[in-house]
């Protein structure tokens, strides 16, 4: 089993890492210069890091996320960084209508978009399940059903500038882990919709490229606070991860693997050895740190 580890694992996630890497074309930042980009959840974390790389490219941005205070401080810096424009809109996308107004603030702003990112999750603890069902129905809401929602109105958009649709998920959207169950079935759901859609815009001649992000263990400020007493290892930096799904989004990828070794192996191993992915999951946490709610 060591041996198994510590060869197979690494080759096996080698040669994927290779094959999701090898993009027939390469990344240019001058790709995104003048493009018009909406982020949400870019108040912190990751979403706030992507505003950051792409104010550097000189895009127009138009950041969202509930901390109105949060975001007038990316705003700024943003515009410190070279931004073409940015500017903010706050609100809960818990709110069934919310997704909708930014994408209007979009159009009257702009006139139109060239990619959308998806990257905000609500807040959903780390523990076991306790039954809560209007909490996974409320997450569902805020995690997957406005990412449709605002796919929705922005499509017509996105149309007409051959843009890109850029879908933040984890690697609990590929294999389920524990003590996220809520979490993990949205970001299930999120792999379900946008890889149909992406058949279907083929289908139709429709050129607008969906690019699913499957995250590992990133060191933003809540993931680590969630889980850094539970978890063992370290987690990758957030700043190279943004620039990645920017990178992946621009070059129109299908799926981005990032970490790309950790998460091309675990996607592999629920195929080929699902039991002993599962085994192997649970040894990573430390259970016992768990306090049950
Ligand atoms: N960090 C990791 O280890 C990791 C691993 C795998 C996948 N991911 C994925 O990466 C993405 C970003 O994660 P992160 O670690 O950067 O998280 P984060 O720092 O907690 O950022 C979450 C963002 O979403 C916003 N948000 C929270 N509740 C919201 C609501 N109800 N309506 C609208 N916006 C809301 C937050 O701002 P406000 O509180 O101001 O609203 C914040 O801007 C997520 O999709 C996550 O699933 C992260
Ligand atoms: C689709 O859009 C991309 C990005 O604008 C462009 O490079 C590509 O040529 C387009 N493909 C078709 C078939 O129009």
């Amino acid at each position: 089993m060591g041996l198994f580890l510590k060869i197979f694992i690494p080759l096996l996630g080698g040669l994927l890492a290779f094959y999701f890497y090898s993009a027939p074309q390469s990344f240019n930042e001058e790709m995104l210069r003048g493009k018009r980009v909406i982020v949400t959840g870019a108040s912190s974390g990751i979403g706030e890091q992507m505003a950051y790389h792409l104010a550097r490219m000189e895009t127009h941005l138009l950041l969202t996320a509930r901390t109105e205070a949060k975001l007038q401080k990316v705003v700024e810096r943003c515009l410190e960084l070279g931004a073409a424009s940015a500017r903010y809109i706050s609100g809960s996308m818990e709110n069934p209508s919310f997704p909708e107004v930014v994408v209007k603030e979009a159009e009257t702003s702009w006139g139109g978009l060239d990619m959308l990112i998806l990257n905000h999750i609500g807040y959903s603890g780390f523990n076991f399940f306790n039954g809560n069902v209007g909490q996974v129905r409320k997450l569902m809401e805020t995690n997957f059903i406005s990412y449709v929602a605002m796919t929705t109105s922005a499509l017509p958009m996105l149309k007409e500038s051959d843009g890109s649709i850029v879908v933040v998920s984890s690697m609990a959207g590929k294999a389920g882990s524990p003590f996220a169950a809520s979490y993990s079935a949205t970001k299930f759901a999120l792999d379900g919709f946008f890889s149909s859609l992406r058949h279907e815009f083929i289908v139709d001649k429709v050129n607008v490229s969906i690019t699913l992000c499957i995250l590992g263990y990133i060191n933003t400020e809540s993931a680590v606070r969630a889980v850094s007493h539970v978890i063992q290892g370290t987690p990758a930096p957030k700043e190279e991860c943004a620039l990645e799904i920017i990178k992946a989004g621009a070059l129109r990828q299908r799926e981005l693997h990032y970490p790309p070794w950790v998460v091309s192996a675990v996607v592999l191993l629920r195929d080929i050895a699902p039991e002993f992915l599962d085994s192997m999951t649970r040894s990573w946490y430390n259970v016992e740190n768990l306090r049950r709610t």
